[in-house]
């Protein structure tokens, strides 16, 4: 393993799947940059807001990739994928392979030998480029699922850059991590990292157990220790690294600035005139994804319009489900059945002008997404499984009138913060989902705001600035906790 890669000059370097803005290719044939989709750009984007770095990642568009550039601070640095290496890494062995086994095996996992080829080599390429612009002696912060064999392939070609990893997604028991072909090369590959910062507590400790049963390593608390190996494959040198929970948030000030601003209060006001001035909106933001629990969250809805618990005009529903790997089967199957439910829901309850179920398969900008939570007098947080869930810190961001009420699954990361002032719910409980739904709708105004309050003062107390610098302080004192003095 060789230490005479070439250096580059930044000193700060991210490598992320995605960089923060998105090549699209329009009708006409000419291109455009759009922010990319997801939680993970929402807070980078802030963090990195104003900071000297650069950002490795792909630019959204099979094929050649544009010529590094800067977006005002940032270097942006693209990483080519082509269209097979696209289908293979990407669709396949990021989101058909991890995405469901690391989401509690929701849909089945596809293995595929060919896809595990891709997925080496695109980390390959990242770990390439990252070591092309990281100065001696840079601070590497990488990013989620698609990466997990970059921090090791870093290491052995750098040893001299502070490597840090962080999962957006949630780890899994050993029991399911176990089903992976090749889960001691992505143990090997994350292991090269100093410091692995996860959403929750139990997803560092699903890590360290999972290092202990299948690579043998010794997990004492926080620190992992493995004694290396001697079959001079990737991450073969023996390691000590620290793993802990650092709960990702979101820019706090700026979303409530953002929310508070007239023309958002205007529109907002505009919206809920064009849903025809209901008693009570509901409203679902997320990805059109399996995990989200959208499936689920119909079917309680359509089970409270057939009791008349709930009916239009008075209360309707808005679902915006933005759309995602459309060409993973999964998400293909999930997109026609969504779409059926709210057909067929619409169909039988509502009524010329009074819609039961608006559906809006876009997506928006951040201004509309403020001006949408303010509308929601109940917003509805229902994955299965979910690594965090930003939208649900979002929305109490958004609500600087104190009302609104957040009915949030138990099964997201951001429950471990907010589950004392949220309507917690299991949505796999239908019964109980709706139950949960119509508390949350009828609670008396004065417990709504007591539990706002409390939303409000966590997230702006623990938003992302904080989150970031939790990760770099640990980071800095990797495999050591960071003392208090040094947490920045
Ligand atoms: P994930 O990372 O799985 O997509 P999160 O809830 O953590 O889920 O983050 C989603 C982010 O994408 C949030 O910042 C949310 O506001 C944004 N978002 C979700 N749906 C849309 C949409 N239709 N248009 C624009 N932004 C959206
Ligand atoms: O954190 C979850 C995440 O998978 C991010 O890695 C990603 O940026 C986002 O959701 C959106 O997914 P995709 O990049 O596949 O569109």
């Amino acid at each position: 393993m060789t230490s005479s890669a070439p250096h580059g000059t930044y000193d700060f370097v991210i490598a992320a799947n995605r960089l923060p803005v998105d090549q699209q290719v329009q009708p006409d044939g000419s291109t455009a940059w759009k922010t990319s989709p997801g939680g993970l750009v929402t807070a980078m984007e802030s963090v990195m807001k104003g900071r000297e770095a650069a950002w490795v990642g792909w630019a959204g568009v099979a094929g050649e990739a544009p010529e590094p550039f800067d977006d005002d601070t940032l270097r942006l640095h693209p990483v080519p994928l082509s269209t097979e290496e696209h289908n293979e890494y990407y669709e396949g062995f990021s989101n058909d392979t991890l995405w469901p086994l690391y989401h509690d095996v929701i849909v089945p996992p596809t293995f595929h030998r060919t896809w595990w080829a891709a997925y080496r080599r695109v980390n390959e390429r990242f770990a390439e480029a990252v070591c092309e612009v990281a100065a001696e002696g840079a601070t590497v912060w990488i990013h989620d699922y698609q990466l997990q064999l970059v921090p090791a392939m870093v290491r052995d070609r750098r040893p001299d850059l502070r490597i840090g990893w962080f999962d957006h997604i949630p780890f899994p028991p050993v029991e399911l991590f176990a089903q992976l072909p090749w889960r001691a090369q992505i143990l090997r590959g994350l292991l090269g990292a100093d410091f692995l910062g996860f959403q929750r507590a139990d997803d560092a400790r699903n890590f360290a157990r999972s290092c202990r049963a299948v690579l043998g390593a010794t997990a004492k608390g926080e620190k992992v220790e493995w004694a290396g190996s001697d079959d001079g494959r990737i991450g073969a040198a023996p390691r000590t690294v620290r793993a802990a929970a650092v709960p990702i948030s979101i820019d706090a000030s700026g979303f409530r600035e953002l929310a508070d601003s007239p023309a958002v209060r205007e529109r907002a006001q505009a919206i809920r005139a064009s849903l025809g001035d209901p008693e009570v909106v509901l409203l679902g933001v997320d990805r059109l994804d399996y995990t989200k629990g959208i499936r689920h969250r119909l079917r309680a809805i359509g089970e409270l319009l057939e009791e008349g618990s709930i009916a239009p005009p008075q209360v309707t529903f808005v679902q915006v489900a933005t759309p995602s790997r459309e060409r993973v089967e999964a998400y293909r199957m999930l997109r026609e059945q969504i779409e059926g439910t709210v057909g067929r829901i619409n169909g039988d309850f509502s009524h010329l002008g009074d819609t039961a179920v608006h559906y809006l398969h876009q997506s928006y900008g951040r201004e509309e997404m403020a001006a949408l939570f303010q509308v929601a007098d109940v917003m509805l947080v229902t994955p299965l499984r979910d690594g965090m869930n930003l939208v649900a810190k979002e929305y109490v961001t958004a609500r600087h009138d104190g009302k609104g009420a957040l009915v949030l699954s138990e099964f997201t990361g951001a429950a471990e913060e907010m589950r004392n002032h949220v309507y917690l719910c299991n949505p796999h409980d239908i019964t109980g989902l709706k139950e949960t739904i119509l508390r949350a709708i009828n609670d008396n105004p004065e417990e709504k705001e007591r539990r706002m309050k409390a939303l409000r003062r966590r997230v702006r107390t623990h938003d992302v600035q904080a989150w970031a610098s939790a990760f770099l302080s640990a980071l800095a004192s990797a495999p050591e906790r960071p003392t208090r003095k040094e947490v920045r």
